[in-house]
């Protein structure tokens, strides 16, 4: 099994000169790599999904800062700094919700600050450099994150999920389906309902592809079935990612998992959510100042090429939602399982 999950699919990958995604909006018919050359294919890719899930978009805005300094000029310090921050806002402009996009690109900045004084030459390959560690060391928290959660999964355990959090959605492995992954290795006998996760079905299209390919026992579910799943005691806990944590433990994941998270409190399952201290946002307080994304309405007013709902109706379509911290049992973390009181207890982990 250990292979299954080893050959999973890299949906991000520096190949010398350039970066190679794996297209998430051809999955699950067509498996279509492309290759970023500059920073604007790279916000394009960002903003539509091509790359996507939280640690994921990190990984890749890093390499994007990279392509795009690049090219500049290398005989002004100030200069520089100021296209590398005018480029940082563009990237940050492509998702504003998961806060691992502008963590990456932060951290980038702090590089190039704290090396000012060398050639901006060796500047430029320290940024790459730091680009390719923030994808190496998410491979490596990923994996933490899935044995840590092992733990929690009873054996012969039904479990729930939301949206697409595995290996295409970070560097390797997961999040919450790296808890699976693991859970499945140390042979618990799982079995996962895959919500569809509508509009984009991520759930559908990622999650139930990547389960399978990994022949993780699985059936896959509409997000309004969750209920009826519940209440006829077929679900034994619920496992989710998370796009950012707040510091009193709020936190936003896709649109849907709200919802989840009061149904299960309201049938007593445990509520999971798995997530790298890059999405822990401790510069904000509570859920309610996270920004929510709100995204195209044709997400909702089309299926594929298909029109399903009257041509110009009104839509609104937030791409995430706030779950209280009071409706989560547990968080998974590459330091280990985080319990209330949040404030508390993720401060003095990751502040
Ligand atoms: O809009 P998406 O597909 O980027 O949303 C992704 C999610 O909501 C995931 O649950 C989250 O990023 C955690 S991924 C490890």
């Amino acid at each position: 099994m250990e292979n299954n999950h080893e050959k999973a699919v890299t949906s991000i990958e520096w190949r010398g000169d350039h970066v190679r995604i794996l297209d998430q909006t051809f999955l699950p018919s067509r498996t279509v790599y492309s290759d970023i050359r500059d920073v604007g294919r790279m916000w394009e890719a960002i903003k539509k999904l091509r790359v996507r899930g939280a640690p994921a978009i990190g990984i890749a805005a890093a390499y994007g800062l990279y392509l795009g300094i690049r090219d500049l000029p290398e005989n002004s310090y100030p200069s520089f700094e100021i296209e590398v921050k005018r480029i940082s806002d563009y990237l940050n402009s492509a998702r504003p919700t998961a806060v691992n996009l502008s963590w990456a690109v932060q951290r980038i900045q702090h590089t190039i600050h704290a090396h000012r004084d060398e050639p901006i030459q060796v500047i430029k390959d320290r940024v790459l450099k730091t680009a390719q560690t923030i994808h190496e060391e998410d491979k490596r928290v990923c994996k933490s994150i899935g044995l840590n959660g092992v733990d929690l999964i009873p054996k012969n355990a039904r479990i729930l999920t939301h949206c697409n959090t595995g290996g295409l959605a970070t560097g390797q492995y997961g999040t919450a389906l790296s808890v699976i992954y693991h859970a499945h290795v140390a042979k618990k006998n799982i079995h996962v309902w895959v919500d569809e996760t509508r509009p984009l079905l991520q759930g559908a299209r990622l999650t139930a592809w990547e389960l399978m390919r990994a022949e993780i026992p699985m059936k896959l579910v509409t997000d309004s079935m969750a209920g009826h799943l519940m209440q006829s005691g077929k679900v034994d806990l619920v496992i989710v990612g998370t796009d950012r944590v707040a510091a009193n433990g709020d936190m936003a994941n896709k649109i849907g998992t709200y919802s989840l998270a009061v149904l299960a409190s309201y049938h007593n399952i445990p509520f999971y959510v798995a997530t790298p201290a890059s999405t822990i946002d401790l510069n904000i307080a509570d859920g309610t100042l996270i920004p929510i994304e709100e995204r195209d309405s044709k997400e909702i007013t089309s299926f594929g090429s298909a029109e399903v709902a009257p041509s110009r109706v009104e839509v609104y379509n937030p791409a995430f939602d706030v779950t209280p911290s009071s409706l989560i049992t547990a968080y998974v973390t590459e330091k280990g399982i985080v319990k209330p009181d949040y404030t508390e207890n993720l401060s003095k982990l990751f502040g």
